[in-house]
């Protein structure tokens, strides 16, 4: 007989190497236990986890650039974004709202062919004309490319931690080309932005010329699923999408859902507390560290790896072995081009990939 649900439980993170979600810090962990039943999307009723969406946003802000771009004008800040149900909302919603801020009869949106699918999902709910360009030989957005496709556009953008690859577009050379064009620029970050605060990169709000970011705390951020997240430079961004709620004591609502979850909030407030910035950064320096020890372990048994820019290692793997691996638990994907790929996520550990390595030398 199956155990009740009660009884299951979650798989264990373990031999998880290809997930972009990980084990929720403590802290988040427990405040999303206190505010599983609480709705951000009914503020005036639900006032406290209203109070800590603005926490949430405030955090999200730093880490992005856009408090700095505000003058720390954190009381404001909650009119510059709102924690979404992840990435794909995020996505989503940046490209309504430069639909509705274009008024064009044909909206089209220019991406590189390394943006996520949530941007698919998005042409085809809002019925905006995806127009992907082509990566570099180096899996960044080829920027000649961009320039000759970005002319009638409502929306470019760049991806800052590409879901198989880690990349990050060369996102001011993509912010002056938004710029002459008078074009948003929305820069995804959903996984890579815990990391990019520490990585040199320069991809947030402090380059002129990006309009909004996807930055999610349930990936890297270590909040509980599901705690996303959408900022703007700008409130109007937001203010396109705000639609009237008659039946709530609030006037009006930006959000793609109506109910939302409270405990992502909560968490997503605990575990920027906790770690933002010095438990973020030596995340980032451990993983970064771990992603190029594993790079140099597989290079050293004759493999071809794709060098990671960011904690994530793609690498060619003969198909049986990548079956044989799966069979014995390890929960690793394959890249559009066929390669392996390992995303060095809180919970991968040395003696994780170390065993990995085990079973992979057994089954070559
Ligand atoms: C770059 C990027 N954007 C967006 C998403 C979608 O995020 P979610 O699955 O939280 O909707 C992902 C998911 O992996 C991603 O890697």
């Amino acid at each position: 007989m199956q155990p009740s649900a009660a009884e299951r439980r979650p798989r264990s993170f373990d031999r998880v190497l290809s997930s972009m979600c990980t084990e929720p810090h403590p802290a988040a962990r427990r405040a999303a236990e206190r505010f599983l039943a609480s709705n951000p999307g009914d503020p005036a009723t639900y006032g406290t986890i209203a109070e800590l969406e603005r926490e949430a946003v405030a955090a999200l802000a730093e880490i992005t650039g856009l408090a700095h771009t505000l003058g720390g004008d954190a009381a404001d800040v909650s009119s510059h974004g709102y924690v979404t149900a992840g990435g794909t909302e995020s996505n989503i919603q940046a490209v309504r709202s430069a639909r509705e801020r274009a008024d064009v009869v044909d909206p089209v949106v220019v991406a590189p062919d390394s943006a996520h699918f949530s941007f698919h999902k998005a042409a085809s709910v809002l019925g905006v004309e995806l127009r992907t360009v082509p990566t570099d030989g180096d899996g960044r957005v080829d920027v000649d490319a961009v320039a000759a496709a970005i002319d009638d556009a409502a929306l470019v953008v760049a991806v800052a931690g590409s879901t198989e690859y880690g990349r990050v577009d060369p996102i001011p050379a993509l912010a002056d080309l938004a710029v002459d064009a008078d074009v948003p620029l929305h820069v995804d970050a959903a996984w890579g932005g815990f990391h990019l605060p520490f990585s040199g990169h320069d991809w947030g709000f402090a380059v002129d010329g990006v309009e909004t970011v996807t930055i999610d705390p349930h990936k890297v951020g270590r909040a509980a699923v599901p705690a996303g997240g959408l900022l703007a430079r700008d409130p109007a961004t937001l203010d396109a999408l705000a639609v009237d709620t008659p039946y709530l004591e609030t006037a009006s609502q930006a959000s793609l859902t109506g109910t939302r979850s409270g405990a992502g909030v909560a968490s997503a407030v605990a575990a920027t507390d906790a770690l933002w910035p010095d438990g973020y950064r030596r995340e980032h320096e451990r993983a970064m560290e771990l992603a190029t020890w594993f790079a140099d372990e597989l290079r050293g048994r004759g493999l071809g790896v794709v060098d990671p820019e960011l904690p994530l290692v793609a690498f060619d793997l003969p198909r049986a072995t990548f079956e044989g691996l799966r069979e014995r638990g390890w929960r690793l994907s394959r890249t559009g081009a066929d390669e392996a790929r390992v995303v060095v996520m809180p919970h991968v550990t040395r003696e994780s990939l170390s065993a990995f390595l085990d079973d992979l030398d057994e089954l070559r």
